[in-house]
């Protein structure tokens, strides 16, 4: 552990303050933290924890979730502009108005959305959950999902449902490359391939596996006898995979070669032509020691939003034990 590491947990324990990341974080990062989780398991465990002070290291919903789930603890952030293009992609107002011409539905909203559409959501889902969550509901319950239409398709042909579906998507999820994708199949004909249900359907119609970033790590280390991996999903993932598998190789499915990409305007402008988000990225080692020793920025969720998209969130949790 490098110095400006040992700080940090230094002041972890003084000040009884805990780091959770998500798997797309910097690999100095995820080593850092005390948990290390996807999105629905860093919310359950921001709702048990008996810390004083939650760092969250991921985007801006992620912390707000945890603020919601913990209004007397403090929320920080690293970085606060650390959004996501998902959730920037529906807002409350729109949505209010889709509810409004669908007066019979329900609204069911991944958890990579603003507190405010939390609260004009029914019930939260995140990729872990969704499927379970949305078996529960009664078929013949109409359903507005949004934002990911990605996800919301591949629920829709799973369970036979018709939803409705926001038309909103991650843009690091929709950019990896189907040419490239099955030229890797070539490449390694005996590897699987593992994809998040955000990405298009044409690259989860190649896939072996298609699950959360957890369910894509469990399924590696559950098959030790499978030795190749071509992975579509954020390439922080493979930092855990390779940690935990390190005699498999997972190689990453890289994006659509973009005029910014091929201009080097994109993070993605590295060596191994990984698929980076660049709002995860955001969060540096040395902005978290800022963060933890400043005890700065805290993340605030106005209390009449936060009640509101307690429900959604609570209604989650409770559903997916
Ligand atoms: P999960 O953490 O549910 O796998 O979602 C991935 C994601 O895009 C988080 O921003
Ligand atoms: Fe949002 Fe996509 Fe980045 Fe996840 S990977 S935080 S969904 S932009």
């Amino acid at each position: 552990m490098n110095h400006l590491a040992q700080q940090i947990r230094a002041l972890c324990k003084q000040k009884n303050a805990i780091i959770l990341a998500h798997y797309y974080q910097r690999p100095e990062i995820q080593d850092v933290a005390d948990f290390v989780g996807d999105s629905l398991a860093l919310a359950q465990y921001a709702a048990t924890t008996q810390a004083d002070i939650i760092i969250m290291c991921g985007v801006h919903f992620m912390a707000e979730t945890a603020k919601i789930l913990c209004p007397d603890k403090k929320v920080l952030i690293p970085e606060p502009d650390a959004g996501c293009s998902l959730a920037d992609s529906c807002n409350a107002k729109d949505l209010k108005k889709w509810k409004e011409e669908h007066p019979e539905h329900m609204i069911v909203s991944y958890v990579n959305t603003s507190a405010e559409v939390k609260a004009l959501t029914d019930v939260v889902v995140t990729s872990s959950n969704a499927l379970q969550i949305v078996n529960k509901l009664p078929k013949e319950q109409p359903i507005l999902f949004g934002p990911d239409q990605n996800l919301g398709a591949y629920i829709n042909a799973t369970t036979g449902r018709e939803m409705e579906l926001w038309n909103g998507g991650c843009h690091v999820h929709a950019r990896f490359s189907v040419e490239a994708l099955i030229q890797l199949k070539q490449q390694y004909p005996n590897a699987k391939v593992l994809a998040h249900p955000e990405c298009k359907a044409t690259i989860l119609q190649l896939a072996d596996v298609v699950g959360s970033t957890q369910a894509l790590l469990n399924y590696a280390k559950e098959h030790p006898e499978q030795k190749q991996f071509i992975v579509a999903t954020e390439s922080g993932i493979l930092h855990e995979m390779q940690k935990a598998c390190p005699e498999t190789t997972f190689v990453p499915v890289p994006p659509e070669m973009t005029e910014d990409i091929e201009k080097n305007k994109q993070p993605m402008a590295n060596q191994c032509g990984c698929n980076k988000c660049e709002y995860m990225r955001m969060n540096t080692l040395e902005k978290l020691y800022v963060c933890i020793k400043d005890e700065r920025p805290e993340v605030m969720v106005k209390k009449q939003i936060a009640d509101a998209a307690e429900k959604s969130i609570k209604k989650m949790l409770e559903w997916s034990k």
